[in-house]
Order: C-alpha cells, then sequence, then structure tokens
C-alpha cells in the first residue's frame, strides 16, 4: 500500500470509530467540529440571539451552521481564506485575517458596530516541524486576541483554538490583563490524542492598549 493510501486508510477508519463524525454525518452536518462549539456553548451559555459574533477560521463551515441556528437575526461574520458554506445571512469574508485587507473587509462590515463575542477556531497547515507548528499557531492565536482587541465591546467574549506548547502560558498572561477570568476547556469532541484546548476569556476591559504600543502580531513565516 502507498504510503498515501495508508494514511487514507488510517483516517477513514478513524472517521468510522469516532462517534462524533459518525452523528455529524447522519445528521447531514458540514463537519464534525460543531460538536466542540456545541459543548463549550452548553458549559459556558456563550451564545444569545441578536450577538455580533466574529468567526475567525470557520471553513468549512461546521461552526457556522451551528452560530447561525442559535444566533437568529444577529450579525455573523465568518472569515477564513477556504470557502465556507454559510446561509446568505452571514457575512463571508474569503480571506486570511491578518492580512492587509482583511481587517479592512471586517470594519467594513461592522460600521459603527462592535463585536460581542469573536471566535477562533483557526489552524495552521502543519509541516510536521513540531516547533514551527507551535510558532504557527501561536501566530494565529495572537491573531485573535489582535480581533478582540479592535473590535470587542467592553464585557465581551473571547474563544480562541490553542495548540498547548511553547508560548502558551505567555499568550494566556497577556489575555488574563485583558478580560475577567479565562479558563481553558477541552470539549469532549476534540479527539484525546490532540494537544488542542480552548481558551475561554470572559468579560473585555475595553482598550487596554499602551498608546504606541499597537505592532501587528508578526507571522512567524
Ligand atoms: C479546523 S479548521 C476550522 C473548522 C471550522 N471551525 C468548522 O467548524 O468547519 C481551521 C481553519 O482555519 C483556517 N485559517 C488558518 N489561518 C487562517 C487565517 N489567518 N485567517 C482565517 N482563517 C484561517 C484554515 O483555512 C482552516 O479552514
Amino acid at each position: 500500500m502507498s504510503k498515501r493510501s495508508k494514511s487514507s486508510h488510517r483516517w477513514l477508519t478513524r472517521q468510522r470509530r469516532d462517534p462524533f463524525a459518525r452523528q455529524a454525518a447522519a445528521d447531514g452536518q458540514v463537519s464534525r467540529a460543531h460538536f466542540k462549539l456545541a459543548q463549550l456553548d452548553e458549559r459556558y451559555r456563550l451564545l444569545r440571539r441578536g450577538m455580533a459574533v466574529l468567526e475567525l477560521g470557520a471553513a468549512p463551515g461546521g461552526w457556522t451552521r451551528y452560530l447561525e441556528e442559535r444566533l437568529g437575526g444577529g450579525l455573523l461574520i465568518a472569515c477564513d481564506p477556504r470557502p465556507i458554506s454559510a446561509s446568505g445571512d452571514t457575512v463571508v469574508i474569503e480571506a486570511a485575517y491578518g492580512e492587509a485587507e482583511t481587517d479592512a473587509l471586517l470594519s467594513a462590515a461592522l460600521g459603527d458596530c462592535g463585536l460581542d463575542l469573536v471566535l477562533s477556531d483557526m489552524a495552521p497547515n502543519l509541516s510536521g516541524v513540531r516547533a514551527a507548528d507551535q510558532a504557527k499557531s501561536m501566530y494565529l492565536a495572537d491573531l485573535a486576541l489582535e480581533a478582540a482587541e479592535r473590535h470587542l465591546n467592553p464585557g465581551g467574549d473571547l474563544v480562541v483554538k490553542l495548540f498547548q506548547g511553547e508560548g502558551v502560558d505567555a499568550w494566556l498572561d497577556a489575555v488574563r490583563a485583558r478580560f475577567d477570568k479565562v479558563q481553558l476547556s477541552k470539549p469532549k469532541a476534540s479527539r484525546p490524542e490532540s494537544r488542542e484546548v480552548y481558551a475561554v476569556a470572559r468579560g473585555f476591559a475595553g482598550d487596554t492598549s499602551v498608546p504606541g504600543d499597537e505592532s501587528p502580531a508578526t507571522s512567524p513565516g
């Protein structure tokens, strides 16, 4: 068996054994990922009807569909460079957050309105080199915090996917300085073998930036 077909075989076997993947297929869901958001929402009561929410790393659209159902009538902005399956009411920004024009598109979509919640399920393309992949994932976490600092209303919340490893503690310290309360959570639908966890930060303090200290997150390349 070729290397490629061996890994697809492993993937198929894992999907067949995974109760969340089976349930997602049976329900006609876009992906199994929405279970993670549903479990975080159930635990932390994150979503209310009418909220303004930014979703970073939205493709293929599992979380987007869950959000559309839960927000009913609110503002949902979904951002990803890959295609997102979304309803007509969702504002789709098909671009990478962190690129020059993307925040301008986001500001235009928001107008005078601030956000109540920033969600990031962003994940980098993995190279297999652990240190490089970790640096890329921390860069995405920095971008999510930057989006929150720019657009979140005081009192708003931030939920960010992290991969446990180098840089997480310093990132959490930065978040704790800006929010009332920060907790780490691993939803049941997150694969146990994955280093993935979610930081749930509640109660944004408002603009805490130091004048002159507005340097954007820098890409690890
Ligand atoms: C795990 S997937 C998200 C799954 C999604 N939450 C769902 O339920 O279908 C991670 C996504 O992060 C996206 N991503 C990576 N870097 C990004 C960036 N700078 N801006 C926006 N999305 C990004 C990838 O394109 C990928 O689609």
